[in-house]
């Protein structure tokens, strides 16, 4: 069954010259690029991004975090894309992550942690329309 989702390749990422390392990971697991642009997250695409964190407590370093350099935006898509991504990409703090994932080989942070994907079908339509409205 052929799913989207978003994917957000962080600044952490882009600053760290990781951009091409994690694409490379989606692209060589088969994944479809629909959709790509480097993009900056202004406060309220923050906080209409992340909409159900705004009043948690690791938000505004997050917040700050986020919108402090530029990021690349990616729709991918592909057989039950959504959990096969967040596969890839680990768990949340990649201090727990797994080696072999995105954040379990290259991040030590809990904030810090390279890339944002969207956790289920809602999110993602969701995600997809704030970003890429014209993908209807
Ligand atoms: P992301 O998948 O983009 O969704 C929410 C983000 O908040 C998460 O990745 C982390 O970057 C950040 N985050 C989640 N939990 C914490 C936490 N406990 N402390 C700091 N940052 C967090």
């Amino acid at each position: 069954l052929d799913e989207r989702t978003l994917v957000l390749i962080k600044p952490d990422a882009v600053r760290r010259g990781l951009v091409g390392e994690i694409l490379g990971r989606f692209e060589r697991k088969g994944l479809t690029i629909d959709a790509m642009a480097l993009r900056g997250m202004d406060a309220e695409l923050a906080d209409q991004h992340y909409a159900e964190h705004v009043d948690k407590a690791f938000y505004p370093p997050l917040k700050d975090f986020m919108t402090g350099g530029p990021l690349v935006a990616l729709v991918l898509s592909g057989d039950q894309v959504i959990e096969v991504v967040r596969g890839l990409v680990g768990a949340t703090d990649g201090r727990r992550a797994v080696a072999g994932t995105i954040r379990g080989d290259l991040s030590l942070s809990n904030r810090e942690n390279l890339v944002h994907a969207s956790d289920s079908v809602d999110s993602a339509k969701r995600e997809i329309a704030l970003w890429f409205p014209e993908l209807g």
